[in-house]
């Protein structure tokens, strides 16, 4: 039987050590601050953007929730970004993606201060990750990383395959894969027999936003499954493909009338030595990876280590 990563309870743990430290920072008068920013009325937004203030607020951090119309401009963004950059009691600034397609997303991003990039997607940070320095690294690949890590799996030595090369997921999950000494190869859209690449992988990630693309044939017996997409089927036809026979999901199905899957097909999940359901495994990572940037943001600014 393959073993379930249980990102619920990773992400538990992790919340409370940020919560730990949090208490003895206050101590030392430092309370770490996120401000949040989200543009329009996307719901699937405005619940993440809800989750982590809401989260904040369980931890101990201050945080500050920003709200603008959809009809924002790149330089109102820009200018708020400034305001935002410029405030001390602000350690970490997230500006919840998708932007509106109006907006240059790529100058508000960049227009965030590196100290201060707590998604970890501007390019000195992106560049400190790839030349393997210390530095604020993108939530959902740090999730990734703490899961095979608690989770005892090893990764040094090992041959890790990252299907998908966003600059959001793929790419930095390579980079921290690498770092861990893991021998890592990048798949995309183009890559030429891809399952004969997959098949080699003791771990392969799933970053590719298309439901259940990852199949049984592409998995080797064994092997650490970690799936990053989310992806919601809400017709019978798209449900039957994916869970035909499922009594659990049938219910959810029934009830809601959609359910999610990840990038990874579930029967793939069998040929695996552990894997990461959807939802509940590298999910939950992303907010509390973004509360730990938040405090060694917070901590970096200040010169603070862990020693001191
Ligand atoms: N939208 C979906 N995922 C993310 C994320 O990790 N960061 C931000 N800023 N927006 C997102």
């Amino acid at each position: 039987m393959p073993k379930i990563l249980d990102g619920v309870a990773i992400a538990a743990a992790i919340k409370q050590e940020v919560a730990e430290e949090v208490q003895s920072l206050a101590a030392r008068g430092v309370r770490p601050g996120l401000a949040a920013v989200l543009v329009g009325s996307v719901p699937a937004s405005q619940i993440y953007v809800r989750n982590k203030v809401q989260t904040c607020a369980d931890l101990g951090l201050y945080s500050d929730l920003i709200t603008l119309p959809d009809s924002a401009s790149t330089a109102e963004l820009l200018e708020l970004v400034a305001v935002l950059n410029a405030r001390d009691e602000i350690d970490g600034i997230l500006v919840q993606l998708p932007l509106p397609a109006r907006v240059d997303a790529r100058a508000v991003l960049d227009a965030i201060s590196p100290a201060k990039d707590v998604d970890g997607l501007h390019p000195v940070n992106a560049g400190h990750l790839q030349a393997g320095r210390p530095a604020l690294a993108p939530c959902t690949p740090a999730g990734v990383i703490e899961i095979l890590k608690r989770s005892g799996i090893a990764i040094a030595g090992s041959r890790a395959v990252v299907v998908g090369r966003s600059d959001i997921v793929g790419k930095p999950v390579a980079m921290l894969l690498l770092q861990q000494n893991a021998t890592v190869t990048i798949c995309h859209s183009q890559t030429r027999d891809l399952a004969g690449i997959t098949r080699q992988a003791d771990i392969l990630v799933a970053a590719i936003g298309r439901p259940g693309f990852i199949t049984p044939e592409m998995v080797s017996p064994g092997a650490t499954l970690i799936d990053v997409g989310i992806n919601r089927l809400s017709t019978r036809e798209e449900f039957d493909r994916y869970f035909a026979g499922d009594a659990k999901r049938e219910a959810a199905f029934a009830k809601r009338g959609s359910v999610l899957v990840g990038d990874i097909h579930p029967k793939a999940f069998a040929v695996s030595g552990a894997y990461t359901p959807v939802p509940g495994g590298v999910g939950p990572l992303t907010i509390a990876m973004l509360m730990s940037n938040t405090v060694r943001a917070a901590k970096l600014r200040r010169n603070l280590t862990a020693a001191q």
